[in-house]
């Protein structure tokens, strides 16, 4: 492993800010921030049961995965038009520059949208263009993945397919969130078997809340490259192996765990026992606008939290962050070239 000068303890949160990183697990509706909901409710002539923006974010006490879920999709019945989903995905890259990020891959879960008559090609076109838009503007590179809800049946994430193949060219790949709990991933096998045919990199949620069953579920039946979440691994030690041994990513989202109650607290997160069983661990922020963060802020409050934490894995989480992404190789090395230079800067500043 790269070795680093020393850095001074009281110099991580600087460093943290600064590092070049990737992020590879946001939920664009995720990110909608309680302003933008009212916003867009006002311009759509939309009704909403709170009476403002304060009264929104108080309601965000959440006990588990589901009492989030319930809030999160009644927020994203605000989208409706394509630009409301440019703003949403524009105003998110534009914060995510500002923390740094130089790449993110962006879920978006297309059924939310459908199921109340928004169109697929609605959705795609308005998320696509910010990315577009976003590397001019933010100087951020940006790439989708669509989300198969996984509360509901196989045949609703078939059919979700179909409407998307004329957008294939808009979308990386596919992965598998909503209610972890009673739905494993064998239940979507032929659809991710599909996918894969396609050509599409393949995701998936996977022990959050759920067993280490559904995390060898996601590698051996639906081929995941990367596993979202995987926090609850640290129960099996074999799967930890694999997960190692097959240079496995897990996307960690801390202040997600501690807001759905996944960990009582912070400090007893389990992020230093993955990186130190050689975890390609990576640290991102979920559904930001409901668990208080963005990266930056998941980054430097966990690193407040775990004491033990240290410049050598800041450094290797921005590095994972890379390796994890779905780049090409040339891409990595420059974003590997440029972290390295990040640090180089800041230990030279002692
Ligand atoms: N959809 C948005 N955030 C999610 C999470 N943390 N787990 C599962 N599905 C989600
Ligand atoms: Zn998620």
């Amino acid at each position: 492993m790269h070795t680093l000068p020393a850095i001074a303890p009281e110099r991580l949160p600087a460093l943290l800010a600064a590092m070049p990183k990737a992020e590879l697990h946001i939920h664009i509706e995720g990110s909608l921030e309680p302003e933008m909901i009212f916003a867009l409710a006002r311009r759509n002539g939309a009704a909403l049961p709170y009476d403002g923006v304060e009264a929104l974010r108080r309601a965000y006490a959440f006990s588990d995965l589901q009492s989030f879920l319930d809030i999160y999709y009644a927020g994203a019945s605000v989208l409706l038009h394509e630009q409301d989903f440019y703003d949403l995905a524009s105003a998110y890259l534009a914060r995510a520059a500002t923390d740094n990020v130089v790449h993110a891959e962006i879920f978006f879960d297309p059924q939310t949208h459908t199921a109340r008559g928004v169109s697929m090609g609605t959705v795609v076109r308005g998320l696509h263009r910010a990315c577009v838009d976003a590397r001019a503007e933010f100087g951020i590179s940006a790439t989708l993945i669509m989300s198969f809800l996984r509360h509901l049946s196989e045949e609703d994430a078939f059919a979700t397919l179909e409407q998307a193949m004329p957008f294939l060219d808009c979308i990386i790949g596919v992965g598998l969130d909503s209610s972890e709990l009673g739905h494993p991933p064998e239940k979507f096998a032929r659809v991710f078997e599909r996918c894969r045919r396609l050509g599409l990199h393949v995701v998936a949620h996977a022990g959050e809340e759920g067993p280490p069953a559904y995390i060898w579920g996601a590698l051996d039946v639906l081929r995941a490259e990367r596993i979202d979440h995987g926090v609850q691994a640290v129960h099996d030690a074999a799967l930890m192996r694999r997960l190692a041994q097959d240079r496995i990513p897990l996307t960690v989202c801390p202040l997600s765990n501690q807001k759905l109650c996944v960990f009582p607290d912070l400090s007893r997160h389990n992020l230093v026992q993955l990186l130190g069983a050689g975890l390609v661990a990576t640290v991102n922020s979920d559904d930001p606008a409901y668990f208080g963060g963005y990266i930056n802020d998941n980054l430097i409050r966990t690193f407040a939290a775990l004491a033990v934490l240290t410049a050598q894995n800041a450094w290797q989480l921005a590095r994972n962050s890379f390796e994890a992404s779905f780049v090409t190789d040339a891409d990595k090395r420059v974003w590997h070239q440029r972290l390295d230079e990040c640090f180089e800067r800041h230990a030279a500043r002692g």
